[in-house]
């Protein structure tokens, strides 16, 4: 397939082109490079023998998007490109709508315009908002508690109400739930901006003696014991879901939300004693107090994607946490 992947260089895009390109697949990508870096290509071409091809464009840069279409065959977009920090989207609400909201609207607009109508979107499972129980099922009501939660939200609802519209589209809204691990090779991996958001980049940068402590969010949790409990999820299973949802676009009827989960629930000091021990180094630690807006307990229901993607995770915590220790030990400073 022909296939255009915005937001290709970072973290999922990148991983997720490394198999398609090994499938055998034509790829295109668009990044504004807003945070991702070009030098994720060199490694992309070390893995697979193979380059994409790479567009420095922003996806609400219309006539930039235009030409792109115009100048390249596309059967199908994976949509990867968009803000992603939830503490940042509380500060710069409105950055977040115009990049994420309007960005999209306006890829869909030149989708349509150009008649490629297949597209697999990075939802989220922060769509399932606070009042549902894991597991979490594709059918439970959504809501959101920041803007990059509703940005996330908006689009589904936009991307139901284009299929609702016009049936000749395709569109799965993939949920993901929290992606960590790296790809095996330690080429490319996870390369944050900054201090780490994230539990895992947070954890690996102790490790690696960048950063001095991790914080613990809260040890009074009702979980197993007392902190957060995620489903983690490695970044290549989830690219493989990719790979796997593009596959079945014929097979879905308008637009089909997903979970991209294991099933699985791990907590902080899980994840914290397991890279102790792969990493061989101590992760000093402090309890800190509950962070704004986080849950107990997020974990996915798995089902729909196994039955409608004959898709599953297969790479278990040991193998996320071996990955993302080698993908730090081996670039410290990320991929400079
Ligand atoms: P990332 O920041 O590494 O990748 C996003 C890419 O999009 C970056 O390369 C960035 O430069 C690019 N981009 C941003 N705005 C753009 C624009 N206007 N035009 C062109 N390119 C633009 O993030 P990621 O972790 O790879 O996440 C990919 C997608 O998955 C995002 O949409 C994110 O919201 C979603 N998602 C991520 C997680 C997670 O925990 N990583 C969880 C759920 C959903
Ligand atoms: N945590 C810490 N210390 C840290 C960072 C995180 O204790 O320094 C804890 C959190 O409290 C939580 C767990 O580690 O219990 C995971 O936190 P993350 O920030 O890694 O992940 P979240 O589940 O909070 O959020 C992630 C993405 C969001 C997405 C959400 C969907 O970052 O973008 O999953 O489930 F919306």
């Amino acid at each position: 397939m022909n296939l255009l992947i915005t937001g290709g260089t970072g973290y999922i895009g990148s991983h997720t082109v490394v198999e398609l390109l090994k499938l055998g697949h034509d790829v295109a990508i668009v990044d504004n490079l807003a945070n991702s870096s070009t030098q994720v290509l060199p490694r992309i071409e070390q893995i697979t023998g193979l380059s994409p091809r790479f567009i420095e464009a922003d996806i609400c840069d219309r006539a930039a998007m235009d030409k792109v279409f115009s100048e390249n065959a596309i059967d199908a977009v994976i949509h990867f490109a968009g803000l992603k920090a939830v503490g940042e989207s509380n500060d710069i609400p409105l950055s977040y709508y115009h990049n994420n909201v309007s960005g999209t609207v306006t890829l869909l607009e030149v989708m349509a315009e150009h008649k490629v109508k297949n597209i697999v979107f990075s939802s989220s499972a922060t769509v399932y908002g606070e009042n549902n129980q894991s597991p979490l099922v594709e059918t439970m009501p959504t809501s959101a508690t920041n803007p990059y939660g509703q940005t996330k939200l908006m689009i589904e609802h936009i991307l139901f109400d284009l299929a609702k519209s016009d049936p000749e589209w395709s569109i799965a809204c993939l949920r993901y739930f929290n992606p960590i691990g790296a790809h095996e090779s330690g080429l490319i991996g996870e390369n944050p901006n900054g201090i780490p958001n994230n539990l895992l980049p947070y954890v690996a940068q102790v490790a690696v003696g960048r950063l001095a402590q991790l914080q613990i969010f809260g040890d009074d949790y009702d979980t197993i014991d007392g902190t957060g409990v995620r489903d983690y999820i490695h970044v290549v299973d989830l690219a493989l879901g990719h790979v796997k949802a593009l596959e079945s676009l014929d097979k879905i009827d308008g637009c089909q939300a997903i979970n991209l989960g294991t099933g699985n629930g791990t907590s902080v000091l899980q994840i914290v004693e397991q890279f102790k021990q792969t990493a061989e180094r101590d992760i000093p630690y402090q309890i800190a107090p509950r962070r704004a807006g986080d849950i107990a307990t997020v974990f996915a229901n798995a089902e729909l994607a196994n039955n409608l993607l004959g898709w599953q995770a297969e790479r278990g915590l040991v193998e996320m946490i071996t990955d993302t220790w080698r993908w730090q030990s081996q670039n410290p400073n990320g991929f400079e």
